[in-house]
């Protein structure tokens, strides 16, 4: 049946197929043409939340977190909404986004467009989901880095009460020197600030919210020992490995190699799977991993499990295998 509704999506431009997608789903959903028929499904408890499956869908495709009710019925553990940022902004000039089809892979460099936390939690707020909420965070495009934490701090009180977990993106490559926010010193502050507002808003709401830093692929072994080091001074509950890479090793006869902005996909798939390897040598299992990159077959699931990650998200997987995928990593990681 996708593969009907892949012919048809893909005769559009990448993010107007986006759009028609989201509002089909929810069409679909009202209607009651989707019924989650997950069946194998296995609650599993991390970071002190229970997730009904270790299946989620990754940041970046429901950016306002218009869509989380019809979003769930196609079977997620936990679906990660945003990245969000303090103030709305538009995000980059248009096309950011690009489809390579023969690598299995999209070029995007949207550039955090989003309405603003503000709005972002009254559309999170008309959600009905009974899985995990994750909410990611981020920088507005105008704001600078030795202000950023600020940013940060902004969204993190006001998702605090809405949220399972928090993801810290710090590792988008679409908005300048967000990735400076990974360097030992600017991370160091973020994570100590972050930290002792977790402990402050654990006080006054009562509940602890774990945050998760998500890390880019693209880091050298040597930051990524630091990032470690970092993560289990200030035991940070998770990682998230990892957001989308500027290297084209693997695209370079692509049309679109050429373009600037995060490829994700199967071209991602082993560079993530490297880092979540090599995390889970330094973590020791302390902290818990969520790994992404690259997913499109159950296999490639398995194969992050087995490295070392606990749970899983898929963005690109979603686009070129449909939901069938979802159900296929619950079956195949039980
Ligand atoms: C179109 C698009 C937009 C994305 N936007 C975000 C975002 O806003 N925040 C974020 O943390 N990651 C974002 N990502 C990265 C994904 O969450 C994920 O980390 C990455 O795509 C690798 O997973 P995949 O290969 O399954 O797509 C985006 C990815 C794509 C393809």
């Amino acid at each position: 049946m996708y593969r009907y509704i892949r012919f048809f999506l893909f005769l559009f431009n990448p993010e107007l197929a986006h759009h028609i997608s989201m509002k089909g789903l929810k069409l679909a959903c009202f209607f009651g043409f989707i019924r989650n028929k997950n069946t194998h499904s296995k609650p599993i408890t991390i970071m002190g939340l229970k997730f009904p499956n270790r299946v989620g869908l990754a940041a970046g495709l429901d950016k306002n977190a218009e869509y989380i009710t019809p979003l769930s019925r196609l079977g997620f553990g936990f679906i990660e909404v945003g990245t969000v940022t303090p103030r709305s902004q538009p995000g980059n000039i248009k096309p950011r986004s690009f489809r390579l089809i023969k690598n299995e892979g999209i070029i995007n460099r949207f550039g955090f467009n989003n309405v603003g936390i503000d709005q972002f939690i009254k559309n999170l707020k008309k959600a009905k989901f009974k899985g995990v909420l994750g909410i990611n965070i981020g920088k507005n495009y105008d704001t600078p880095i030795d202000k950023a934490v600020e940013d940060y701090l902004t969204c993190f009180r006001k998702a605090y009460p809405y949220a399972g977990y928090i993801a810290i993106n710090v590792s988008s490559p679409n908005t300048k020197n967000l990735r400076n926010l990974q360097s030992d010193k600017n991370l160091e502050i973020l994570l100590k600030a972050l930290k002792n507002e977790q402990k402050t808003l654990h006080k006054k709401f009562k509940k602890i919210v774990p945050f998760v830093v998500k890390v880019s692929p693209d880091n050298s072994i040597k930051q990524l020992d630091s990032i470690a080091k970092l993560l289990l001074k200030y035991k940070v509950d998770g990682v998230i490995a990892t957001n989308t890479t500027i290297d084209r090793k693997r695209i370079l006869s692509s049309k679109y190699a050429k373009e600037e902005g995060g490829l994700s996909g199967a071209p991602l798939n082993k560079k993530s799977t490297n880092v979540i390897k090599h995390l889970n040598k330094r973590l020791k299992g302390k902290i818990t991993i969520i790994g992404v990159g690259g997913i499109i077959t159950a296999d490639d699931g398995i194969e992050k499990i087995k490295n070392g990650a606990s749970l899983i998200q898929i963005y690109t997987g979603l686009i070129f295998k449909g939901h069938g995928l979802v159900n296929d990593l619950c079956k195949a990681t039980r």
